[in-house]
């Protein structure tokens, strides 16, 4: 194995590689380290009537789902990565609550660095955030939910109604993108809920191929139905906040719901260096 060294920041380290964060591959080592497709993104992005989409949010207790939006060669990039990720899937299982398969972002970060790029695509993170009104920001690094895979794979995989509450000291919004759907899987949503004003409304849809789901996290109280046998279904996460300050308390709250319903404690808290 190649000899210890220093990570150096904004760097990703592969054994003894490094690749500069949304960059290539920079020593001799050789890695088929693919490249997300911004352009094409940014092109896909060029085509929507951002203000129409903010005020459709606006009016549906901000939440809206937008079918055939990710450009189809940046779909394929996605997929693409999918076969390799196979074993890292962490599984995890709360009785009565949830049931599924999950990939953090750290072990996104190093076995398909693709992800990152996508999440951290400028004109992506300016159009998300012209829809939801806010100056979004990254998560922390040492946030697990960052962006994330989720797997409905094995019969009964679903998880129960929740809110994505955000922990940190501002807003936290859940984009959510169809990978694969081959399942009766369904996101149900209740809209309205805590309107006093207003009757709740359920939503519920296939997350398809290529479609972006945009919510407030402390506004939205949904599921995902129970996969039947031999259905697969595969959803990439990406979370963004309006501040990255959490009290101590709350990021160790935070972390233990992460390792216990999601990644698994080995992943949420190993000893990282940036
Ligand atoms: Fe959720």
């Amino acid at each position: 194995m190649g000899e210890a060294h220093a990570p150096a920041p904004g760097f990703l380290h592969y054994g003894s590689a490094r690749v500069p964060r949304g960059g290539f591959w920079c020593n001799d080592m050789t890695v088929h380290h693919q490249i997300f497709p911004v352009a094409e993104l940014a092109r896909g992005l060029s085509r929507h009537d951002t203000p129409a989409l903010r005020r459709q949010f606006l009016a549906q207790n901000e939440f809206i789902a937008i079918e055939d939006f990710l450009p189809a060669a940046c779909l394929a990039q996605l997929l693409a990565e999918l076969p390799a990720l196979e074993p890292i899937i962490h599984r995890n299982f709360i009785p009565k609550h949830k049931k599924g398969g999950s990939i953090s972002r750290f072990a996104l970060d190093e076995a398909a660095p693709v992800f990152q790029e996508f999440y951290r695509a400028p004109r992506f993170v300016e159009f998300l955030g012209e829809v939801v009104g806010e100056k979004l920001l990254f998560c922390p690094a040492d946030d697990a939910h960052t962006y994330a895979l989720y797997y409905y794979t094995e019969a009964g995989d679903h998880i129960g109604y929740h809110y994505d509450t955000s922990y940190y000291r501002g807003s936290r919004y859940t984009i959510l993108i169809g990978l694969v759907d081959q399942s009766s899987c369904r996101l149900e949503c209740q809209l309205y809920r805590d309107d006093p004003n207003r009757a709740t409304e359920t939503v519920s849809l296939a997350l398809k191929p290529g479609m972006l789901v945009v919510f407030n996290g402390d506004m939205l109280y949904h599921r995902v139905t129970p996969a039947g046998q031999n259905e697969r279904r595969v959803a990439l996460t990406l979370e963004y906040v309006t501040s990255t300050s959490m009290n101590p308390y709350r990021r160790f709250v935070s972390n233990m719901k992460d390792a216990i319903a999601y990644f698994g404690f080995k992943q949420v808290f190993k000893v990282r260096r940036h």
